[in-house]
């Protein structure tokens, strides 16, 4: 996983160093877990690791007094080997002639090491990124072309590198391998930038191209060359960024995550703007290239997605077939790209990712464009590789998602993909009036929205009640089973509290053991198709001594007698739309439980806002 960036200076009065530092802040969503920086200096190479977050290498850096006009830095997410400080990047040759940070795993490090190590040579760190670096060393003749294009066919996995080498003060060496790598010129000061990412360019102006699968780039400040692993010089296509200087900042608000769960109202106003057709009763997309007459065509539609967008995808299935009536499976894409998936003619593919950077999605939507049919990404962060992929990419439009629990992009990956099916639904069966009462009831959610967190403080008490627990069962039925898997993994991943998502009709099949007076069973009603069952659900758990906690519609007054506290929401939030408005409840409740529990909310620990390796 991890962030790398790398600056040049040419004009500007910049030092490289702290270039690098900005840059890392805005890469530090790729993992936290330590950061470092490297350049030259009379002749050697000086490097600054620290384990933590970038504001802790910040201080380091601070602290050296150092002016570079050259340097490569790293945000890490560890993956081989404790997350300590030797192990943190930039990695070393033996000889200290390279400086070298990675993204990405390298799947035979193990190999090369051992054979590297045959050969007398020693290793410092416990990580796969060392074998990269002792490699191109092990090759380097004084000719860095050539080590690069002797070390790269040995590497079996993916990478994104850029390391820096004494003999060549003024260079960075960049090359990847199925992880983003873009090199970006200031239009202003002739800067030159690399990045893992194009959005976390410092500057605001600038032409970018990216390195694809196995070139690399010899960059200085006089000169950009692209080279593939044959030696043949390439010629990139260069694109002109203005990067928007979005400001980001809490508001006001304790936590990003607060903040961005209370942006709802207005980030699903922005999903559906502009896309609602009263006339036709149906949704428009201007994004969308593929015809009417080929969402006509769709008899299967496949989703594909991790974690919450997962999550998203199960709910949208079964939107997809109540009112499209076409048959959807949702994959998890770790699993689908190891399968032999059978895409049959007239599927429609749809990949959601907040990030568009989802290792896993990428290489499910690689595997199933192998089937020559449609891929629709669903993305809220622009120029995202997803978005290079597919076919059209719909903008979920939510404004930058920065706590790494998704609250903000989940409900409007929702709002989008109830769109789709709507416009789908109306190019198959759905009658006008339908397609009209469903604008009708996706224009109220802002309204709902509001009004669900103007019970903030309730939640807020029903939280403080139980953040002494260790065990939560989240159930619900028909759209509130999905839901409840949502609201599980929010709790799990900002409280570090155990907490399972059921579909209420199946406790009885098992996990009902488990009910005691100390696992506490939250129960989403919000289905009214259900409802009847479901209070025969919270019954059994009741009648076995299980403390219960409800969010339900303000008629449901018998469920009062069988929970211990309840949250009453509005009775006019349909079946459909309810994943939207009770998921917003549930990350209100696992927000206030983490903060009575002192967790680190934004970035909870072991986790990375974009997990960029498989
Ligand atoms: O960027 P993506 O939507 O592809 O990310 C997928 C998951 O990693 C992500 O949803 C993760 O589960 C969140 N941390 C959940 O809050």
């Amino acid at each position: 996983m991890c962030g790398i960036y790398g600056h040049i200076k040419k004009s500007s009065k910049t030092n490289s160093l702290n270039a690098c530092i900005d840059g890392l802040k805005k890469l530090e969503y790729r993992g936290y877990d330590s950061a470092g920086v490297a350049g030259i200096h009379d002749g050697k190479i000086v490097c600054c690791k620290t384990v933590g977050k970038v504001v802790v290498l910040e201080r380091a850096v601070k602290a050296i007094k150092l002016e570079l006009s050259v340097a490569i830095a790293h945000t890490r997410w560890a993956t081989h080997g404790k997350i300590t400080e030797t192990n943190a990047h930039p990695h070393f040759d033996e000889s200290r002639s390279i400086a070298l940070v990675h993204n990405g795993i390298i799947e035979n490090y193990q190999k090369l090491k051992t054979e590297l190590e045959e050969n007398g040579i020693e290793f410092l760190s416990e990580t796969d990124t060392e074998v990269i670096s002792q490699l191109i060393s092990f090759h380097y003749e004084n000719d860095i072309s050539k080590a690069i294009q002797k070390t790269l066919p040995l590497l079996e996995g993916s990478f994104a590198i850029a390391f820096i080498h004494k003999d060549h003060p003024d260079k960075i060496i960049a090359s990847s391998r199925g992880c983003p790598l873009a090199i970006g010129i200031c239009h202003e000061s002739h800067d030159i930038f690399l990045s893992s990412d194009s959005n976390a360019f410092t500057s605001s102006k600038l032409d970018v191209f990216y390195l694809h699968d196995d070139e690399y780039a010899i960059i200085s400040h006089e000169l950009i060359e692209v080279y593939n692993l044959a030696g043949i010089k390439l010629v990139k296509q260069i694109e002109t960024l203005n990067l928007e200087n979005i400001s980001i900042s809490k508001e006001g608000f304790d936590h990003f995550l607060l903040k961005e769960i209370h942006d709802q109202p207005l980030s699903i106003s922005k999903a559906i703007e502009n896309r609602l057709d009263y006339a036709n009763a149906t949704a428009n997309f201007s994004e969308l290239t593929l015809s009417d007459e080929e969402l006509q065509k769709t008899n299967r539609i496949l989703i594909l997605a991790c974690g919450s967008s997962y999550h998203a995808g199960c709910i949208a299935k079964q939107i997809f077939e109540a009112y499209a009536k076409i048959p959807t499976e949702v994959e998890i894409a770790s699993e689908f790209r190891y399968k032999d998936p059978i895409i049959l003619k007239n599927t429609l593919i749809l990949a959601i990712s907040q990030s568009g950077e989802t290792a896993d999605t990428l290489a499910a939507v690689k595997e199933s464009k192998r089937s020559n049919c449609p891929v629709i990404a669903l993305c809220n962060v622009k120029r995202s590789s997803l978005s290079r992929l597919a076919s059209s990419t719909l903008w979920l439009n939510a404004g930058p998602e920065i706590s790494v629990c998704s609250t903000k992009a989940f409900t409007s990956q929702l709002t989008l993909l109830m769109l789709l099916a709507l416009k789908i639904a109306r190019l198959k069966t759905l009658s006008h009036k339908e397609g009209k009462k469903f604008l009708f009831e996706i224009e109220r959610l802002p309204a709902q929205i509001a009004d669900i967190l103007s019970k903030s403080s309730e939640i807020e008490k029903i939280a403080k009640k139980y953040a002494g627990h260790k065990d939560f069962f989240f159930i619900g039925r028909n759209y509130m089973y999905p839901t409840s898997l949502e609201a599980a993994l929010k709790l799990k991943e900002i409280t570090y509290l155990n907490a399972t998502g059921y579909p209420a009709g199946e406790m009885k099949h098992g996990p009902i053991a488990l009910i005691s007076k100390k696992l506490v069973t939250i129960a989403l009603c919000g289905n009214k198709h259900t409802f009847e069952k479901l209070l025969s659900n919270l019954m059994e758990i009741k009648s076995r001594g299980g403390p219960i906690v409800a969010f339900a519609p303000k008629n449901s007054s018998e469920i009062l007698s069988l929970t211990n506290d309840v949250i009453f929401l509005s009775d006019s939030i349909s079946d459909t739309f309810a994943p939207i408005t009770y998921s917003i409840c549930c990350q209100l409740l696992a927000y206030y439980i983490a903060k009575f529990l002192g967790k680190d909310i934004d970035q909870p620990r072991n986790l990375a806002k974009s997990v960029t390796v498989e």
